[in-house]
């Protein structure tokens, strides 16, 4: 414990330091008054950025789980991919489980737009107007992304906000013996529906967990970057604890899952048009809230590759 508040301390100094001293005046990182998350100011997306200032945003994002942008207004399909890249290779979106508009056929692969518009009858992006339930993006295979970035183009007057939770904090906050009892049990993540429900293509509807499709993973992970560890849930439906009876497991994810989502590990974005927020996807869970249909919100996304 006083080993990783030491880490932790060094990485808010090098962040301030590489802020202070090589980006002058100009660019600063201001910590949300949450169990994560921070905004790093004066920083136009755009624009090529130096590798000391990658550095920086790079220990940031490693302090902060997530970092928010604001006021990327202008921000091009490039500039985000490029931004993005900085940070490792990226997937290409996923193949769409219904017919896409072809505004949405003709962006680069490494743009997932997230969106209920539809044009000319055919949906412009994914996840629509509804609730998308606590999850990590894609633990259900083997190597999972890092992280991704959010980039709001069109947000609705309310509603739509995107929660994220600390698993570092959640893991520290377990009792030791359900520390100890976890450290060597694995879970299987289910790879059948998204977030938003839905069954994606070529999957069957599963409803006995001990059937699940999906990567096997511990619940305690160790962090490529941090070394530190953080429970790995992905995401609840159909998770199935392997060894377990189907009551053991159904118990002791319930148990997991209600802590790991306390609001005390817990921060929401309210967006804003113009927000970038990337995450790191390997340490945190994030759930978006539902939004009226009859109003509009459109994201682009990034996903950076596995480690
Ligand atoms: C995602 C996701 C939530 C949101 O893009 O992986 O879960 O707020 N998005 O749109
Ligand atoms: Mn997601």
């Amino acid at each position: 414990m006083m080993d990783r508040e030491t880490d932790a301390d060094i990485h808010t100094k090098k962040v301030i330091h590489m802020s202070e001293h090589t980006l002058l005046d100009s660019i600063s990182l201001h910590p949300f008054d949450a169990a994560l998350g921070a905004e790093v100011r004066g920083i136009d997306l755009n624009q090529p950025l130096s590798d000391e200032l990658v550095e920086a945003v790079r220990a940031a994002w490693a302090e902060h789980l997530v970092l928010r942008f604001r006021g990327q207004h202008n921000l091009t399909l490039e500039g985000q991919i490029a931004f993005s890249r900085h940070f490792g290779r990226l997937d290409s979106r996923p193949q769409a489980s219904m017919a896409m508009s072809e505004q949405h056929n003709a962006l680069p692969p490494e743009i997932t737009v997230i969106s209920n518009v539809k044009v000319d009858g055919k949906p412009l992006g994914a996840l629509g107007d509804a609730e998308a339930v606590w999850h990590a993006d894609m633990t259900y295979n083997e190597h999972a992304p890092k992280g991704a970035c959010l980039f709001a183009k069109e947000v609705p007057p309310t509603g739509g906000n995107t929660h994220f939770a600390n698993m570092y904090a959640a893991y520290d906050a377990l009792d030791p013996a359900t520390r100890r009892y976890i450290s060597s049990l694995q879970c299987i993540h289910d790879a059948s529906r998204n977030s938003a429900g839905e069954l994606r293509l070529g999957f069957e509807d599963i409803t006995d967990p001990r059937r699940t499709v999906g990567a096997t993973h511990p619940l305690v992970a160790t962090h490529a970057v941090t070394g530190k560890s953080c429970l790995m849930l992905g995401r609840r439906r159909n998770a199935y604890v392997v060894g377990l009876s189907l009551e053991d497991s159904e118990a002791l994810l319930d148990h997991l899952w209600a802590h790991a989502t306390h609001a005390r590990f817990t921060w929401a974005q309210v967006w804003q048009s113009g927000d970038l927020l990337m995450w790191d996807n390997a340490c945190t869970l994030h759930r978006r809230d539902a939004f009226d249909p009859s109003t509009r919100r459109l994201m682009h996304r990034t996903q950076i590759a596995s480690h």
